[in-house]
């Protein structure tokens, strides 16, 4: 672990998020302004065990504050309804047992709302405790701001799983019109953005946010290794197919052929062909194929299969940190208002689209860093008990707060997931 020299953690600690009154209420209300659009119908449903409502989004949320601050920090705490604490547990046993996931959709009560005065009791049980002086330094701050991340994790997932339901629709309902597009681009350049390899230091550096899995700090040796200037396109993605990309096993993983099988996996998720080519469902409705903006909703499979078929692989996330660590995450995020990815513009050799778009699957499987140790408590089930058969994926996507990005941040899925906002960007190895 690289030694960290006290002046220096103690100037880390100084650039931590304070969870202040306002920080609190910009990110609570950025969750309703994500469901202002939605009748309590849209909000109730479910679209599979994978994905929840997004009802069952503000109320979790909410959750997350009654169980993890309100009830430990205030003896005198009571709750607006003892059932809820069961409903909107997700998957924290040492605090119960959770309602089971596939049916949140059958939560037809508690009502939109009363889910929606749920938020507000723990809005102002919170507002009080944000104000109350002996808050001071203590760990309940960083108990607070860790909730305010994961609530930013739930404003994605609402989006995601809101796109996968609206989906399973014949009427393909728009979530809201689409903001103006740009007239056509021509397709970006590609380049290969070199390095030498080397022991490169990993993981969180202490200033600001992190999550437990992204420390400790670390080193790794890297070989000579190259990323691809820019993200796989829609175009690229369709010479895979034409090519016969999902029908030959030489180009894929056994579980991932498998899979390509048993789903009927022929384009990614979310395509469909008409007499005008290649449409897609996006949360403005279905839109023509654009060839030169970034592929989307690709399992990692897919994207594995796909840099075979290129000649290239998928990048380790190490490689990936180690080229986005000092760029500025600057891109296309939720706060664009696009909800789609986009190639916005030719930035030449460096790397570029790193952060915001898309998620970029890594080869790297979810598993601890060296000398990982989850928190104690509950809130060690947060991230540590997830290490294993996910796949790594980095940079953030069009649904995700720019606030919430930086380069150690480690998202993972299951390979097979689709209906993320999922992306490819090729490496290769330097010999
Ligand atoms: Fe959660």
């Amino acid at each position: 672990m690289e030694p960290v020299h006290e002046e220096s953690a103690r100037r880390a600690q100084t650039l931590r998020p304070i969870p202040t009154p306002d920080r609190y209420a910009t990110i609570r209300t950025a969750t309703e302004a994500l469901c202002a659009p939605l009748s309590p119908e849209d909000a109730a449903l479910q679209s599979m065990p994978d994905a929840s409502p997004a009802k069952w989004h503000l109320a979790h949320t909410s959750w997350f504050f009654e169980t993890f601050v309100l009830r430990p920090a205030i003896p005198s705490y009571r709750p607006l309804s003892a059932s809820y604490h069961q409903l909107f547990n997700s998957y924290y046993r040492s605090v119960g047992t959770p309602y089971p996931r596939p049916q949140r959709g059958l939560l037809s009560r508690p009502s939109l709302e009363e889910v929606v005065a749920y938020r507000r009791h723990i809005d102002a049980c919170m507002t009080d405790l944000l104000a109350a002086p002996v808050l001071g330094e203590c760990e309940l701050l960083s108990v607070i701001e860790l909730g305010l991340q994961h609530e930013q994790q739930h404003q994605e997932l609402l989006l995601t799983d809101l796109k996968h339901l609206f989906f399973q629709n014949p009427l393909r309902p728009s979530y809201r019109a689409g903001v103006p597009r740009r007239k056509a681009m021509p397709a970006p350049r590609r380049s290969w953005c070199e390095h030498l390899g080397g022991i490169a230091r990993l993981g969180h550096d202490g200033r600001g946010f992190s999550f437990d899995n992204e420390r400790p700090r670390h080193r790794r040796l890297l070989e000579p290794f190259a990323l691809d200037s820019r993200l796989v396109t829609n175009g690229e993605w369709m010479a895979f197919m034409a090519d016969g990309g999902y029908e030959r096993p030489e180009f894929w993983l056994s579980d991932g052929f498998d899979a390509a099988l048993a789903g009927g996996w022929r384009a990614p998720l979310y395509w469909e062909r008409d007499d005008g080519g290649w449409q897609h469902f996006t949360l403005s409705g279905m839109q023509a194929v654009s060839l030169v903006d970034p592929v989307c909703h690709v399992s990692g499979y897919e994207a594995d299969a796909f840099a075979r078929w290129a000649r290239a692989r998928l990048p380790g996330e190490d490689e990936w940190e180690i080229l986005a660590s000092g760029r500025p995450v600057e891109g296309n995020f939720v706060e664009s208002g696009l909800l789609q990815p986009t190639f916005t513009r030719d930035e030449g050799d460096a790397p570029w689209q790193l952060f915001g778009d898309v998620w970029e699957w890594t080869r790297s499987p979810y598993v601890a860093y060296p000398g990982y140790q989850p928190p104690e408590g509950a809130l060690g089930e947060y991230n540590g008990k997830f290490m294993a058969n996910q796949w790594v994926l980095r940079g953030g996507s069009c649904a995700t707060p720019q606030s919430h990005l930086r380069a150690s941040y480690r998202n993972f899925f299951p390979p097979t997931a689709r209906w993320q906002l999922s992306g490819v960007r090729l490496a290769r190895d330097l010999r």
